[in-house]
């Protein structure tokens, strides 16, 4: 079976998706699972897909981190499990820009699962072409417990960023 998923035939994603409810919402996923580093089962399940435009960000395009928990809508840094890991997997471009820890920066590699964890800073970068891209993000269920708050895992929509200095309507 071929390792390419059509991401136009797929749903918007998932939101916070135990693995159970990531394999009956999204099936053709669970055949990039083959080579995933860890058992599924331990890890909550986030997918985007975009249909993407040049200029478009699909995710943040601040440096940031990813799951820092807050308290009172505060982050608190104290409570980063940085044993714990997170896995991000892309479709392609455009590509999420790390930041490593002599200051540098890098690109993460396509269709491959690039482990991470809440101190690894990162942001989005733009689109420069049309097409579409699938994000999956992987974290594990210490850090972040799948329909913690009862919400439906099935995403509804896909926001995209720009950057307010090139757009115009
Ligand atoms: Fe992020």
């Amino acid at each position: 079976m071929s390792q390419e998923i059509e991401w136009e035939k797929q749903h918007c994603g998932v939101h916070q998706a135990s693995f159970l409810q990531l394999a009956e919402l999204m099936p053709d996923v669970l055949k990039l699972l083959k080579d995933f580093p860890e058992n599924p089962l331990d890890f909550t399940w986030d997918v985007k897909v975009h249909m993407l435009m040049p200029g478009q960000f699909p995710c943040v395009p601040n440096w940031h981190y990813d799951n820092i928990p807050r308290v009172n809508n505060v982050k608190d840094f104290s409570r980063v499990q940085q044993d714990k890991p997170m896995y991000l997997w892309l479709s392609g471009a455009p590509l999420t820009e790390f930041r490593n820890p002599d200051g540098t920066t890098r690109f993460i590699s396509p269709k491959t699962w690039n482990r991470f964890t809440q101190k690894d800073e990162h942001r989005g970068t733009a689109s420069v072409e049309f097409g579409w891209r699938g994000f999956i993000r992987a974290t594990h269920k210490d850090i972040l417990p799948a329909n913690h708050a009862g919400t439906d895992p099935l995403r509804r929509h896909s926001q995209v960023y720009l950057d307010a200095n090139n757009f115009s309507w």
